[in-house]
């Protein structure tokens, strides 16, 4: 094993050579630019760390990482157009920067380009990334749709935003990991035990996620810093200032979020003190904690070295002291 550094540099120079500078133009060259904009790259890492847990070489392992960075970018595209964001990775969306149309086929055509990637490998392998992918990648448009839905409802319960975030974004980390296991031939009960790992460290992350999008600091944040509550998002955040506070702030909140979208800093101003003095932001750290450690718990049960489960560990750790 390596540490997580060298993974990501491996990564990023196999994307390197990665080329889209194909015709037509406006096709391909919003795909360069959202696949260069940089990021943290951590789902792709996850899947190269995970063919070395168990015990093949991460290069192996370079396609099937591609294929999930390249399908996670396809959804940054459309997810930017769905929530009408102005900034990503600090720097224009690919829909502000071209316009609507061209952010749904050139995502459209990063989609069909990960479902490319699998072709470099034998039968088997591919069958089994197709399938995981598959399924992976319908549940995360399921969990989109159930994010937008709630934009429009006032009645949404912690289970069903835990349900959201679960499809939305924590199964494609869970993916990640069972791909780089696949890759390696590990047996179901390994590659289970991995994506459950993937999985539950995927939930702290989008909860990390929406914590940051009110908290963040907008000068290394790199997205709209209150977007969410720009757009009447249903996070945890919000839920929990609606179960924690008095009937006269729970009032105040739910009119603040009957506003149709309007980028108004009154608004996310009096919304994140709301967060804050009904004791939700501390209760969504909590939260993060307690999906790490939930996820922490899991990798108990595998069978692997303690060296191996130590580096997850820390890959878990770093990623609750992200400021990004
Ligand atoms: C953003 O993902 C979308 C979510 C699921 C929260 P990342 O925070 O991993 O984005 P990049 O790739 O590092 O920019
Ligand atoms: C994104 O959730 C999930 C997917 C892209 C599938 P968010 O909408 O919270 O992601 P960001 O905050 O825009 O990165
Ligand atoms: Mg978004
Ligand atoms: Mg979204
Ligand atoms: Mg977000």
């Amino acid at each position: 094993m390596q540490n997580i550094l060298s993974y990501q540099e491996a990564f990023i120079s196999y994307l390197k050579q990665f080329k889209t500078d194909r015709e037509p133009k406006s096709l391909y060259e919003p795909i360069d630019y959202i696949l260069n904009l940089g990021g943290k790259r951590l789902r792709p890492v996850l899947t190269l760390m995970s063919a070395e847990i168990f015990n093949t070489d991460y290069k192996k392992a370079l396609d099937a990482a591609l294929s999930i960075e390249v399908f996670h970018n396809f959804s940054l595209i459309h997810d930017d157009i769905m929530d009408d964001a102005p900034l990503r990775r600090g720097n224009q969306t690919v829909h502000e920067k071209w316009d609507v149309n061209t952010g749904i086929l050139s995502g459209d055509a990063m989609l069909i380009m990960a479902y490319q990637l699998f072709e470099n490998y034998e039968p088997e392998t591919f069958r089994d990334l197709a399938k995981l992918f598959s399924k992976t990648a319908l549940e995360v448009c399921e969990g989109q749709q159930y994010d937008v839905d709630f934009e429009n409802r006032d009645d949404v319960t912690i289970p069903e935003y835990l349900k959201m975030i679960e499809y939305k974004t924590a199964v494609l980390v869970g993916a990640a990991m069972q791909m780089g296991a696949i890759v390696a031939q590990a047996s179901k009960a390994e590659q289970e035990g991995i994506y459950d790992f993937g999985r539950n460290l995927g939930v702290a992350f989008q909860l990390q996620d929406d914590y940051l999008d009110a908290f963040g600091d907008p000068k290394t944040f790199g997205k709209q810093v209150g977007g969410d509550i720009i757009e009447n998002k249903k996070t945890f955040l919000y839920l929990k200032t609606l179960e924690f506070s008095a009937e006269a702030e729970q009032r105040e909140l739910q009119h603040l979020f009957s506003v149709s979208p309007t980028d108004s800093s009154d608004k996310v101003q009096s919304v994140k003190q709301l967060f804050l003095s009904s004791g939700a932001a501390d209760a969504t750290t909590k939260a993060i904690e307690a999906y790490t450690n939930k996820a922490f718990s899991v990798l108990d049960t595998l069978d692997i070295s303690e060296e191996k489960k130590k580096l997850l560990r820390l890959f878990g750790e770093n990623l609750m002291t992200r400021k990004v």
